[in-house]
Order: C-alpha cells, then structure tokens, then sequence
C-alpha cells in the first residue's frame, strides 16, 4: 500500500524531484447584474472602454446579457486581485475554450505580467444568476 502523503506547506507531497505547481495568486469579485443592464449609450461607452471586443461578441450574442457582461466584469476584478494590482479595463477580458469553459486572456502590455510574475497557468470560473455574478481566478506558478 502507498505511503500516505504528507501535508507540506499546505500542499499535499508527491516526493516527486520534478517542480510542482503553487498559486501564487488568487482573487475573487462579486458583480450585481443589475448594473450592467445598459441602456444603448452605455453600452456603447462599456464597449469602448472596458469590454474587450470578444466579451462583446460573446455577451451580444447570449440572452441574458447583464448577466454576461456582470460576469466579465467580476472576471476583471479578480484577475487584477490575483496580480495584486490594477490591469486597464481592455488589457484583461474573457476568452472561452470550446467547451464553454472561460479563460483570462491579456492584452497590450499585460501580455507580460505571467511570465514576470513566474506565473505558468490562468484558472477562470465564472457563475451568473439573474440577480449576481461571480469570479473566482487562481494564479498558477511552479515551485
Ligand atoms: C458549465 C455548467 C456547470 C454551468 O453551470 P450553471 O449552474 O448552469 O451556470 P453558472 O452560472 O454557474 O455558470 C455559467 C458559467 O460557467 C462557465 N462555463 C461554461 N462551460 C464551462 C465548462 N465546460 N467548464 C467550466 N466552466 C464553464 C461559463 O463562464 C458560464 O458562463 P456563460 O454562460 O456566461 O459563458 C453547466 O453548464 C454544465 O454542467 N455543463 C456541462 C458539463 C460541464 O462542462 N461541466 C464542467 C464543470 S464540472
């Protein structure tokens, strides 16, 4: 039978030699959908100047769409919260994989801020109700 593994650093030992994964960042924000239901000049204004032209195409194209771009925003506010600092609003945006799983995706200069900060991977979890939107992301680096 395999030993147990032990506790270390919060984080269960394998005994591997190899590097092992750490979060090394992790944020979170809540978002009432309430005010992302934007009338056609705000949209325009959000669309300009804090959504990123994917969000926009995604959230457009989606019933719901407060809720979308509720949960983008989140999204926003818990990637700048696991860097620790603030990103502009366009240079951070929502991508999704083709199962529908989110993703963070960077832009401009923050395209830099992973490999700067030793960060190796980007975790993204987005829920939405009628009323609230959240985002949970998880900075991944290695030992
Ligand atoms: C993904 C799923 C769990 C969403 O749950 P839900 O209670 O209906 O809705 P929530 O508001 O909590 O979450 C919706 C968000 O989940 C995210 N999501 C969608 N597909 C996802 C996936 N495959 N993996 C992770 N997250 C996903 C999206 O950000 C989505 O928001 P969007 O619709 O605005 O793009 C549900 O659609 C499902 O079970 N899908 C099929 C199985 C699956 O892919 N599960 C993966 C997680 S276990």
């Amino acid at each position: 039978m395999p030993a147990p593994r032990k506790l270390v650093g919060g984080r269960l030992a394998t005994g591997s030699l190899e590097s092992r994964a750490m979060v090394i960042g992790l944020g979170l924000d809540l978002a009432e959908v309430a005010r992302y239901d934007f009338d056609a000049a705000r949209l325009a204004w959000f669309a300009r100047k804090v959504y990123t032209d994917e969000e926009m195409a995604y959230a457009l194209g989606k019933r719901n769409r407060a809720e979308r771009l509720a949960g983008f925003f989140a999204a926003k506010e818990a990637t700048r919260k696991a860097f620790g600092h603030a990103i502009p609003w366009r240079l951070v945006g929502v991508g999704h994989e083709s199962g529908g799983k989110p993703v963070v995706r960077l832009y401009g200069w923050a395209t830099a801020l992973p490999l700067r900060r030793g960060v190796t991977a980007m975790h993204l979890t987005i829920t939405h109700t009628a009323a609230m939107a959240a985002a949970v992301v998880v900075l991944e680096g290695a030992e």
